[in-house]
């Protein structure tokens, strides 16, 4: 079964054409690479994804049901979106990664946070940091534990190694091989191929609104 599917997905903004039928089937489990120029129209493709935004026309379906026929809060739960610009609220880090407790009335698990901290090289003492005196690598690492504390179905990252040296976009890389191992369908927009092209099993080339290419991997 199809986990995504777009269906001649077009996508206007003020009468300029940004995404021209993009069709594309996804299987649970995945682990897509996404290329292509900036401009090309990565970034709309994944808001599309996640419901951000909503196509002009074409359908998404996750699982084989349109993405209109789901509440949004549902969608938003099983589908997470790390953007290019890591968005950060509330005071400090522990406010952001005790956010997806909070929404689930949960008890926030603190030793479940500072075990992510860590394999991304960060540790416990970043809970009581001001957001604002974070580096932009450190933002996109704490935007991606956020985003991991509760597993979503597919994970969509928005070039999150941008910001890193190598070490720590191997530490990212490696989460996110693990979490795709765990089933986790994965979509992420790199332009490191060499650091992360092993988890990879299928590569697609997105070019004016267009897929240009697909490349199988493994
Ligand atoms: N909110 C927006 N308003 C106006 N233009 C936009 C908006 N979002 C994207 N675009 C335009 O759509 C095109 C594709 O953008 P984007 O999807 O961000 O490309 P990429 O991520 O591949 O660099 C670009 O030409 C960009 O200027
Ligand atoms: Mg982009």
């Amino acid at each position: 079964m199809n986990i995504l599917s777009l269906k001649n997905i077009k996508y206007s903004f003020e009468n300029t054409d940004i995404l021209n039928g993009i069709n594309l089937k996804i299987q649970k489990g995945e682990c897509i690479s996404i290329i292509g120029t900036s401009g090309s129209g990565k970034s709309t493709l994944l808001k599309l994804c996640s419901d951000l935004i909503s196509p002009n026309s074409g359908e998404i379906l996750f699982y084989d049901k349109d993405y209109k026929n789901y509440e949004p809060i549902d969608l938003r739960k099983q589908i997470s979106y790390c953007m290019q610009i890591p968005y950060l609220f509330g005071e400090n880090v522990y406010d952001n990664l005790a956010y997806p407790f909070k929404i689930r009335k949960q008890n926030g698990d603190k030793s479940k946070i500072i075990n992510f901290l860590e394999r991304l090289n960060l540790d416990e003492s970043y809970l009581k940091k001001d957001i604002n005196s974070l580096s932009g690598g450190e933002k996109q690492r704490v935007a991606l534990i956020r985003n991991l504390i509760y597993k979503p179905e597919i994970l969509l990252l928005d070039e999150v190694t941008s910001g890193l040296d190598s070490k720590n976009a191997n530490l990212v890389t490696e989460l996110v091989r693990e979490m795709n191992e765990e089933g986790i369908t994965i979509l992420w927009i790199t332009h490191n191929l060499e650091q992360s092209k092993s988890i990879f099993n299928r590569r697609i080339h997105i070019e004016e609104g267009q897929i240009i290419e697909e490349e199988i991997l493994k």
